[in-house]
């Protein structure tokens, strides 16, 4: 049993201490939105929050995050107020969506250190999220528009 935080609740996961944070996520815990991309921290897909930090939940282990306070996607907002949330509507950023869980939790650690941040700011900062569809361009607009009305 491991005890942690999630999206404001705690929780007693049941898996081994060193199984990754992902699969206790989604299969344990039942919180689909955070996805599985390539497994070794390549692609972001996975981004979580561990006391406010980005992390890539495929290589983070369950004992990593005892005591810790979790946030997975479903939790960034209680009814997807959050900015950010709103601005990727509203810029229309997702094509397949795969990624677009984990970007968004990318961006979000960054806005709550930097609420107005510079374009190379945005760029360097959501470095190695991929988006397989591209859609980069659209994901700095709704930083950009996020950070202008929060
Ligand atoms: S699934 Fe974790 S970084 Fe790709
Ligand atoms: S929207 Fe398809 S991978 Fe990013």
């Amino acid at each position: 049993m491991v005890s942690f935080t999630l999206n404001g609740k705690t929780i007693a996961a049941k898996a081994e201490g060193k199984t990754p944070l992902l699969w206790v996520i989604r299969d344990e815990l039942k919180l689909t939105g955070t996805k599985y991309g390539c497994g070794i921290a390549q692609c972001g897909a996975c981004t979580v929050h561990v006391n406010g930090k980005a992390v890539r939940a495929c290589v983070t282990t369950l004992s990593a995050v005892a005591g810790a306070r979790v946030t997975t996607i479903e939790g960034l907002s209680p009814d997807s107020s959050h900015p950010l949330q709103k601005a990727w509507i509203a810029e229309e950023v997702p094509q397949c969506g795969y990624c677009q869980s984990g970007q968004i939790m990318k961006a979000a650690e960054l806005l709550a250190a930097n609420p107005k941040p510079t374009r190379a700011q945005i760029v360097k900062h959501m470095d190695g999220n991929i988006c397989r569809c591209g859609t980069y361009s659209r994901i700095i607009a709704a930083i950009e528009r996020a950070s202008q009305e929060a």
